[in-house]
């Protein structure tokens, strides 16, 4: 729907019922909807469909030539040269998207800029998964807006607020005295040329259209660091899981899978860029299905684990995740192949035997458990109790017996009691885990938790028990760590240490930081020949310390995987 607001802001109105109910009617009825002022007086005549819609330009007031088509040929042209300045939040899903957000403005004629004093358009990709993030990026917006009116040429910059705080803080970001000159939600990137252009001619502009099937799967994204030896590949977007604590399906959408093809062509293209690292992402990739390949093994619906169970109705047919991983991992044997997040609620067996199988796929696993107690789990909806999440991981370790394991845990859900808390405590005790992240609960608006649940937990007690998280964890992490004193790892050198230029440091096929001197190398075990340690390669460690964040070690000489 095209509404026209006050301020000269132009709205396109993309609630999801609007949405599933304009896809429900006819195209008659849906040009009765989508022009307000026309009158339908033959139902036979064909209106627009929801493509021409989407296609409209938002503004009418925004000037072109009245015969060229629509909108991009005469509207992209304002952006040429422009140089647009990335703030990012949030996770590595994030990162991925501001990739593509880059390599879409790039081809419009758009130019990069590192430096915020140079920037014509600042663009700030949100996360909301926890109100503190939230206030954290509203306080920035408001900095933000202060230095635009500052700088003499103020009406010339543009602020754009993209990614998942679109979608639910629509209404105050407008209203809130131009804080903000565009909004782009996570599923409308394509959009922000025509979005740009818009504001050029000082109007805000906003689509937050989610979308059941956008994977952005035609477009390679550019790298923002060009430099580095690591680079995430997204594979999947939304989420489908509904947690009930969780505001990602409602600010990302639909679970869908990008195509196969699409992950190995970029997939390819970095490894003859030099990467040596590649992280698969999506909010559940275990659940990846690529219904668009032939290449399929199974046919069948996918298959839960005892213990297990789902909310929504589990995809049928279609390419899977453990086929998907072990493709990748061909395309470079010397790549390494890391992937987050799986849902413990599937993890197949198939996974497990291709980490086993293949040396360049990771042996490390983020299994978010988010609770320890069973009662608090169903309260989460996650699908599984404590004993199920006890035997898989019993399960992973008979298969993969060194694999590292890390997880997420939020404490102080919506009536956690003592004891409930204290499961949670036992099971990061009894599973030990290497890396962890850990959380206060944030209630979120729109979630099942905010109508069903009272967040009745105070805020002091939740802090408290974060911290008794924290210390559980460090003792078994610090613990399991040192168990790699004396080993020998192979580490991929990301770089310089922050601490020291005479250190740098990698990480072990587990994902845990290894810290090295800098220095020359034998070129490979027992060789006399020398060269020095550079970010990208493989090196030989011998690790002398550990604590329960990092590792210290020796370098002996350069290797492969
Ligand atoms: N409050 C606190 N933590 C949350 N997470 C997701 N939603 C919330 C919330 N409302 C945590 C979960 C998830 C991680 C990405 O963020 O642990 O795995
Ligand atoms: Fe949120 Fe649960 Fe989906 Fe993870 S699996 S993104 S926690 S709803």
């Amino acid at each position: 729907m095209l509404t026209q607001r006050a301020n000269n802001v132009y709205y396109l109105a993309a609630r999801k019922f609007c949405f599933r109910r304009l896809v429900g009617r006819s195209s008659c009825q849906l040009a009765r909807t989508l022009t307000t002022s026309s009158v339908c007086s033959n139902p036979l005549q064909p209106g627009p469909s929801l493509k021409d819609f989407l296609k409209q330009p938002i503004a009418a007031s925004v000037e072109r030539d009245s015969d060229v088509p629509p909108y991009f040929d005469s509207l992209e042209a304002r952006g040429a040269n422009q140089r647009v300045f990335f703030e990012v939040y949030g996770c590595q899903m994030n990162v991925s998207d501001t990739e593509i957000v880059w390599s879409i403005l790039e081809s419009s004629g758009y130019l990069k800029t590192d430096d915020i004093f140079k920037a014509d358009i600042i663009l700030v990709v949100t996360c909301s998964i926890r109100d503190n993030a939230e206030k954290k990026i509203w306080h920035r917006l408001k900095q933000l807006r202060a230095m635009k009116r500052k700088r003499r040429d103020n009406f010339q910059i543009k602020i754009g607020l993209l990614g998942c705080m679109a979608e639910r803080l629509k209404h105050s970001l407008l209203e809130e005295d131009r804080l903000v000159d565009i909004v782009a939600g996570p599923d409308s990137y394509r959009d922000l040329p025509r979005l740009l252009a818009i504001s050029s001619s000082n109007q805000t502009a906003i689509n937050v259209m989610l979308s059941r099937d956008e994977t952005y799967a035609d477009i390679t994204p550019v790298r923002l660091n060009e430099n580095s030896v690591s680079a995430y590949v997204s594979i999947m977007r939304g989420c489908n899981n509904m947690c009930t604590y969780c505001i990602v399906p409602f600010t990302r959408g639909r679970e869908r899978s990008r195509p196969v093809g699409s992950i190995m062509k970029e997939i390819e293209f970095l490894s003859k860029s030099g990467v040596k690292e590649v992280t698969l992402l999506g909010q559940n990739v275990n659940s990846y299905r690529d219904s668009s390949s032939q290449e399929s093994a199974s046919n069948d619906v996918a298959k839960l684990a005892k213990g297990f169970k789902t909310v929504y109705k589990l995809p049928k047919g279609g390419l899977r995740f453990a086929e998907l991983l072990d493709q990748v991992a061909t395309v470079d044997p010397q790549m390494r192949v890391r992937y987050t997040s799986p849902h413990p609620k599937d993890f197949p067996d198939e996974v497990l035997q291709v980490i086993a199988h293949r040396k360049n796929v990771c042996a490390s696993i983020h299994l978010p458990a988010q609770s320890g107690n069973t009662q608090v789990l169903d309260r989460m909806r996650r699908g599984y109790d404590r004993e199920a999440y006890l035997d898989l991981v019993r399960h992973i370790r008979d298969i993969l017996p060194g694999v590292a394991l890390s997880s997420d845990f939020i404490c102080g859900f919506c009536g956690e009691t003592e004891n409930e808390f204290n499961d949670t405590l036992t099971l990061i005790d009894e599973v030990g885990y290497n890396v962890a992240y850990l959380f206060a609960y944030s209630m979120r608006k729109k979630t099942t938790a905010h109508r069903r649940y009272v967040d009745d937990v105070p805020d002091d007690i939740k802090r408290d028990r974060l911290i008794r998280m924290s210390q559980v964890f460090r003792r078994r992490a610090d613990e399991l760590n040192r168990r790699y004193i004396g080993n020998r790892e192979v580490i991929l050198v990301e770089g310089n240490s922050k601490r020291s230029n005479e250190f740098l440091f990698g990480r072990n096929d587990g994902n845990l930081k290894t810290i090295i001197p800098v220095g020359e190398l034998p070129v490979e075990e027992h060789s006399n020949f020398r060269k020095p340690i550079r970010t990208g390669d493989y090196i030989m460690v011998h690790v002398t310390d550990a604590n329960s964040q990092v590792l210290k070690g020796q370098p002996l000489y350069h290797c492969t995987i």
